[in-house]
């Protein structure tokens, strides 16, 4: 729903290492009073002017400082914040940002993102009168507001340097009231979707979540075994994901080797379908809000697995295996063992009629929702970087993705779940 209310945007707001930095602290929390989601992101040299700690709370997200995902980022910060900000605001600017920014330079994590973003960009200049005077400074600055970003000061007052002359950064009221001219121009569609990332943001918030993820290996004899080709990416991403909107993420998940992401309550590693089955049934006994069953569950298993390692001698020609079923986690467990009000979201690989096939099977599974994909489809299947899913309810498609990597379809679907669950 589109609204005017600056609660709708989400301002990146980065900090340069300029003394002025310290002015920045009170423009993150002028900015949440007014209404704005903010997240931050700070150069090595704005570090030793005010600690990432001190954005950290006032902003309430882990603070952006390091591309290689040293102290409180992620090595992918700079994709995952470029993409969520509606509006950037680079303050203080020092005349080495500006630099870099006029060339495209990309040598650290504010600069990068500078690169990653394509939406609205503030810049509040804070330097020495005379480098503020330089003609390179100048040029730079002219590139920049060449290429539509807006300026804000800098203000003329007393330097850090003794004097008093231009080059003081605009005090924080001054860059908010930028801000609201900036937000007051952006098309209502980047407002719908900053309203429900807003309301997203906030809805996972201490929710109890349980996420399985990756296969299930259904052991023949010891050195062999049933597999498919799940890769967990999916499920590690919505635990990422849930954790970093602070969720209580247990996952539950099968043999697979990707890091873990941080933040979690707690991983649980099995390896069969019917491990699978007892770890989820123990992880609902602790009272969860939503279970999201990603994982690629075994539907059989072999009936007997052998002791020992099967010879081929002893198999002849050919070889048929006995299977069993495995228990149907969705299906069977979860119905006997759901705490009230459980949310279930489960996934489906159809090869044709998806929509009609994943909608049956949410009816079938007593699914609140379900996330269903095509592997064949192209640039789908399971090695693909990207992917497109439908979302479903029992009404039918609620959502249908464009073609994404999965961090960003976890991302998209916590917020489309969230969505779905307050309007
Ligand atoms: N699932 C489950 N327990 C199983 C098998 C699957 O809970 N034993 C879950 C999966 O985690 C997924 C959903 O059910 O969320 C997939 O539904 P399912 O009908 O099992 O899909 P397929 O195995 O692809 O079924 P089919 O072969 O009938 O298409």
């Amino acid at each position: 729903m589109a609204t005017d209310s600056p609660a709708s945007f989400r301002v990146l707001l980065m900090v340069t290492g300029g003394i002025a930095a310290y002015k920045s602290c009170f423009l993150a929390r002028l900015l949440q009073q007014a209404g704005f989601a903010v997240k931050a992101a700070m150069t090595p040299a704005a570090t030793r002017f005010v600690g990432p700690v001190t954005l950290q709370a006032l902003t309430g997200h882990p603070v952006a400082t390091d591309l290689w995902g040293e102290g409180q980022s992620e090595p992918l910060d700079h994709i995952e914040y470029a993409r969520w900000a509606d509006v950037v605001v680079v303050a203080p600017a020092t005349a080495d940002i500006l630099a870099k920014a006029a060339c495209g330079i990309a040598d650290d994590m504010v600069s990068t993102l500078l690169l990653a973003c394509d939406g609205p960009l503030l810049m509040a200049p804070a330097m020495n009168d005379a480098m503020w005077a330089h003609p390179a400074v100048q040029a730079n600055v002219a590139t920049l507001a060449g290429r539509g970003v807006e300026m804000v000061g800098p203000g003329s007052g007393h330097l850090a340097c003794g004097t008093t002359a231009p080059g003081r950064m605009s005090e924080p009221e001054e860059i908010l009231a930028a801000v609201r001219r900036i937000v007051a121009d952006l098309p209502s569609e980047a407002r719908a979707v900053g309203t429900e990332a807003a309301a997203a943001q906030d809805y996972w918030r201490g929710r109890r979540v349980v996420i399985t993820a990756g296969p299930t290996h259904e052991p023949i004899d010891p050195v062999r075994y049933i597999a498919n080709h799940s890769t967990g990416h999916m499920g590690f991403a919505l635990a990422g994901e849930a954790a970093r909107r602070g969720a209580v993420v247990t996952l539950i998940c099968g043999p697979v080797e990707l890091p873990v992401p941080r933040g979690l309550a707690k991983v649980q590693r099995v390896t069969t379908a019917r491990e699978m089955a007892a770890a989820v049934t123990e992880a609902l006994s602790a009272d969860p809000q939503w279970l999201v069953m990603a994982a690629a569950v075994a539907d059989f298993a072999p009936e007997t697995p052998a002791a020992g390692k099967i010879k081929k001698e002893e198999l002849g020609t050919g070889w048929s295996l006995q299977m069993r079923r495995n228990p149907d986690i969705l299906g069977e467990i979860v119905p006997a063992h759901a705490p009230a009000g459980l949310k279930v979201v489960g996934f489906a690989l159809e090869t044709s009629e998806v929509q009609e096939r994943a909608l049956a099977k949410l009816q079938a599974k007593n699914m609140d929702f379900i996330v269903a994909n095509n592997p064949t489809a192209e640039g789908s299947g399971f090695g693909a970087v990207d992917h497109e899913v439908l979302l479903l309810d029992g009404t039918g498609v609620i959502w249908r993705s464009a073609s994404l990597p999965k961090p960003e379809l976890a991302a998209l679907l916590l917020q489309k779940l969230a969505a779905a669950e307050v309007s």
